[in-house]
């Protein structure tokens, strides 16, 4: 199959972008697959062989024509956290031209790239949680006053449609929220004020294989830092991953559950990675986020989770795609 491996991206999430491409690149077995990676940046779409100059996509139907010969796509992997491969808009885009992808659908990805509106349609899935929450808007006015009294300290303020904690904050002190929503603000016009969920925190990623929902071994995060922010995210050793997560067998079933059904309320497809919190260690658990393109880098929690379920990642990603692309 010729496969078009999307990376880059136009938000701060493309540097991670680029590495989980890398895993990709590397883990798509070379007998199946002919693969052709392509950068999305602001300045266009560009192939960058390795003995040439780089070629430019031809966006009117997603070819690309090297040395003369064009070059059409059985399908796209898309590697591009963050917009526009995470939001629906390449999704959009690739259904226009009946080309199919290894995510979920513009739909799905849309709507799941917004953390407020993600909340509204899983906090109805049996046993989910979510935080509290007031979303402002930065052409509408709003009254701080208002949002300290509706919500309890301390606060969790963010972008609505981020990724890798870029431009959030934890707000202990009242007198801190005003600069943290204009720091929010800078990443996005919609931001999420949520009351902060204490307890332990786990992401978990889940998959269609064969046909099949299936949750990976969940990975339980535990930092020493006020959040799990993107230095720990993307600087070893600074958080402590564990994989699979110590928890009783009853909570294990919970989350996986949990983390099955949000999967279908959702109608995802292809890999996602939801994040949750645990109240105490036999409470409730609280739906903080999904990732609909989840980190692939080489210490990211999906190959750490893909390794633990006893799966190579060369077959994860072979699986992903009959599923996806056929
Ligand atoms: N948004 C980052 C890439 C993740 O979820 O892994
Ligand atoms: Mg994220």
């Amino acid at each position: 199959k010729i496969i078009a491996l999307l990376t880059g991206g136009t938000t701060g999430e493309w540097v991670v972008s680029v590495k989980s491409a890398a895993t990709i690149a590397h883990n798509l077995d070379a007998d199946k697959f002919e693969v052709y990676k392509i950068m999305v940046t602001q300045q266009g779409w560009f192939y960058e062989p390795a003995d040439s100059v780089r070629i430019e996509v031809d966006r009117n139907d997603f070819s690309l024509t090297i040395k003369g010969r064009k070059v059409t796509f059985d399908g796209v992997f898309i590697a591009i956290h963050g917009a526009p491969g995470e939001d629906g808009k390449l999704q959009g885009y690739l259904d226009m031209l009946n080309i199919p992808y290894t995510t979920c659908d513009a739909l799905t990805s849309a709507i799941t790239m917004n953390k407020g509106y993600t909340k509204a349609v899983v906090q109805d899935v049996p046993g989910l949680h979510v935080a509290k929450s007031v979303q402002i808007f930065n052409h509408t006015p709003y009254d701080l006053n208002e949002i300290k009294k509706t919500l309890r300290l301390p606060y969790f303020v963010k972008p609505n449609n981020g990724g890798s904690s870029i431009g959030m904050s934890k707000v202990k002190n009242q007198y801190d929220l005003q600069s943290a929503i204009d720091k929010a603000f800078k990443e996005d016009t919609q931001i999420l004020i949520e009351e902060f969920i204490e307890g332990r925190e786990f992401t978990v990623g889940v998959v269609k294989l064969d046909g099949k929902v299936t949750v990976l071994p969940a990975t339980e995060v535990e930092t020493a830092k006020e959040f799990f922010d993107f230095e720990a995210k993307y600087t070893p050793g600074v958080a402590t991953e564990t994989t699979p997560a110590v928890i009783k067998p009853e909570t294990r079933k919970r989350v996986e559950e949990i983390a099955a059904a949000v999967y279908m309320k959702l109608n995802c497809r292809g890999v996602v990675r939801m994040d949750f919190i645990l109240l105490g260690d036999e409470g409730d658990f609280y739906f903080i986020e999904i990732n609909t393109i989840p980190g692939q880098t080489a210490t990211s929690f999906i190959p750490q989770q893909v390794a633990a379920f006893g799966l190579k990642l060369n077959d994860f990603y072979t699986k992903i795609i009959k599923e996806t692309i056929g």
